[in-house]
């Protein structure tokens, strides 16, 4: 049986308002439910507690409950009921569909507050000021995934969120949060983590070539305006056309060779005219110029071989848990333009490459997305569409797309209307401004009659949010003010040592990305055309080509 239960010795079970389906059997109680589907124990204080009643680590006897393949690793925690129910385990967050996050008061009981499992690809947004519990809720919710055995992508920007890779220490605060939230079982473990770096150094290189990044993402990378974008689309065509005329390798993979075909494009600008239009050499020098700031910015360490196989981010571990793709965004922060364009290209080659699956028991992959104003700040247009139409499609394909910031203001309408599992951390309003995003930040929540909720907004405590989340058919919840739940791993970032140590271990990744490979493409073939011999070469294949010869 598996339910969410009263820590208290009372003979009822708190039947959660989001986690209807959690509660398969109500028991005898002296008690009544409520309007909210919540079990109200007459003059005591229900409490909910996750996992009361799953099968103890001993009876069971599948294969590979987290708890078995590292006993070692629980922590027994003192407190209320840590006795009774010794270790805990991350499965124990999930039952029936639903991740528990936390719990929210009604009256004296507290009720849990779950996300739907089978809801999760609705998307969400987490919000608060700084210092309010972001990324201890982020932390929560990647736990709560993959423990379902739903691999999560995270960017980590301030690296504490890293410390999911290790066993959390039972802390004092931890702790009182788990008995204010009457969790019977809350211990600490690790989670399954994969870490990848741009740069190469806090985790495996993630790397894409420049033809997959393509030319809308490329120029907003490189701040071009139209008329410049334009120039970048012939290279890239060009370099197409020319490969489909025989010269495969002219492709464009890394940095070195976009430069060398913007080159070219300059050198043959007057030839080039008629098929693809003007190229103005003062803009091929622009372009020039912006590669040389990227490549000071060390992004040509992004740009090359091995490209990322984004299946590679689809992992679950031998225990069935979701591996935790923590990207180190630390450095990529400062250069903002880089971090959104990359998140933003993920989530294409995502939406590109998985197939249409419709609504799922369970998405195939959720994606963080810590820091998400900056995927919307100063974006053109085309940009902006294509943000919202990913997140708009990509729901189908399995995926789930959580947005973190500061402000729900941040992230534009018609993405922010997409994003249906909510959780609002304390805002403050010094100016009036900051009053009006307030007031703006309330109305997007479903009202509670009980709540104040522009109010609570602001006088919410650090780990405490307004949560809304989906739940049945897709409506949200009336909003609850919830306390979250402590996380298992450490709330806090891991040291060097151990994020060394941890990829040294991960041997799949370190050898299919470890070392960077160069082969033959544009900036090779460019040069050896542009000698003597090479021009020879060409002039023959042109003539080749136009007799239709084999080369
Ligand atoms: N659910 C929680 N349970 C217990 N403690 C919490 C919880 N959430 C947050 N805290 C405490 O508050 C601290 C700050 O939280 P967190 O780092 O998540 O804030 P943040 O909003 O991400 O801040 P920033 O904007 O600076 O990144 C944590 O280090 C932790 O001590
Ligand atoms: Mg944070």
């Amino acid at each position: 049986m598996k339910i969410f239960a009263p820590v208290y010795p009372v003979e009822g079970l708190v039947r959660a308002r989001n986690c209807a389906s959690g509660v398969a059997q109500l028991p005898r109680a002296e008690g009544s439910l409520n309007s909210r589907g919540s079990f109200r124990a007459h003059g005591v204080a229900a409490v909910c507690v996750a996992a009361v009643s799953m099968p103890s680590r001993n009876a069971h006897s599948g294969p590979s409950r987290a708890g078995e393949a590292r006993g070692d690793q629980m922590t027994k925690t003192p407190g209320a009921s840590g006795a009774e129910n010794p270790v805990a385990d991350p499965r124990d967050y999930v039952q029936d569909g639903l991740i528990l996050i936390g719990c929210s008061h009604s009256g004296r009981e507290l009720v849990p507050e779950c996300i739907e499992l089978a809801l999760a690809n609705r998307h969400g947004l987490v919000t608060g000021a700084t210092g309010t519990g972001k990324t201890v809720t982020l932390q929560v919710l990647a736990e709560g995934f993959s423990a379902a055995g739903v691999p999560v992508f995270a960017a980590d920007i301030k690296g504490d969120l890293s410390g999911i890779a290790v066993k959390g220490d039972p802390s004092p605060k931890l702790v009182a949060r788990a008995e204010e939230i009457g969790l019977k079982r809350y211990g600490n473990t690790s989670f399954p983590t994969a870490f990848w770096d741009i740069f190469g150094v806090d985790g495996h290189p993630v790397r894409a070539t420049v033809q997959e990044m393509g030319p809308l993402l490329l120029s907003r990378l490189m701040e071009l305006t139209e008329p410049q974008e334009g120039v970048l689309n012939i290279a890239f065509r060009w370099a197409q056309d020319e490969r489909e005329a025989g010269d495969e390798r002219m492709s464009i993979l890394d940095l070195k060779d976009l430069r060398s075909v913007i080159d070219e494009m300059g050198k043959r600008a007057a030839s080039l005219r008629s098929k693809y239009g003007h190229v103005a050499t003062s803009t091929v020098g622009v372009i020039q110029r912006r590669l040389l700031v990227l490549e000071e910015q060390a992004t040509d360490k992004f740009f090359g071989e091995p490209a990322l196989d984004i299946m590679d981010f689809l992992k679950v571990d031998a225990d069935g848990h979701g591996v935790v793709n923590v990207l180190a965004a630390e450095k990529l922060m400062d250069t903002p333009r880089l971090y959104a364009t990359f998140l933003l290209w993920l989530l294409t080659e995502l939406f590109e490459k998985l197939p249409e699956v419709g609504d799922l028991e369970k998405p195939k992959l959720v994606f963080l997305f810590d820091e998400a104003h900056l995927l919307f700040n100063d974006a053109p247009k085309a940009v902006l569409e294509q943000v919202e139409r990913v997140t708009r499609l990509i729901r189908s394909k399995g995926v789930g797309v959580y947005y973190v910031t500061q402000s729900p203001g941040d992230v534009p309408d018609r993405v922010s209307a997409q994003l249906g599992n909510r959780i609002q951390h304390a805002l403050r309003a010094f100016t009036p401004k900051e009053q009006k995003a307030i007031r703006a930040a309330a109305q997007t929540f479903r009202p509670n009659p009980e709540i104040d909720t522009e109010r609570a907004i602001q006088e919410l405590k650090v780990g405490e949010a307004l949560v809304s989340l989906l739940h049945d058919k897709g409506e949200p919840s009336m909003v609850q003010r919830t306390l979250i739940r402590p996380p298992m791993s450490r709330v806090g970032p891991i040291t060097a040592e151990e994020r060394k140590n941890l990829i040294a271990k991960d041997k799949a990744n370190l050898e299919k990305y470890g070392q960077s490979l160069t082969r033959e493409s544009a900036y090779e073939r460019l040069q050896s055309r542009n000698t003597v011999g090479g021009q020879i070469k060409e002039r023959l294949s042109k003539f080749s080509n136009l007799f239709g010869l084999k080369r």
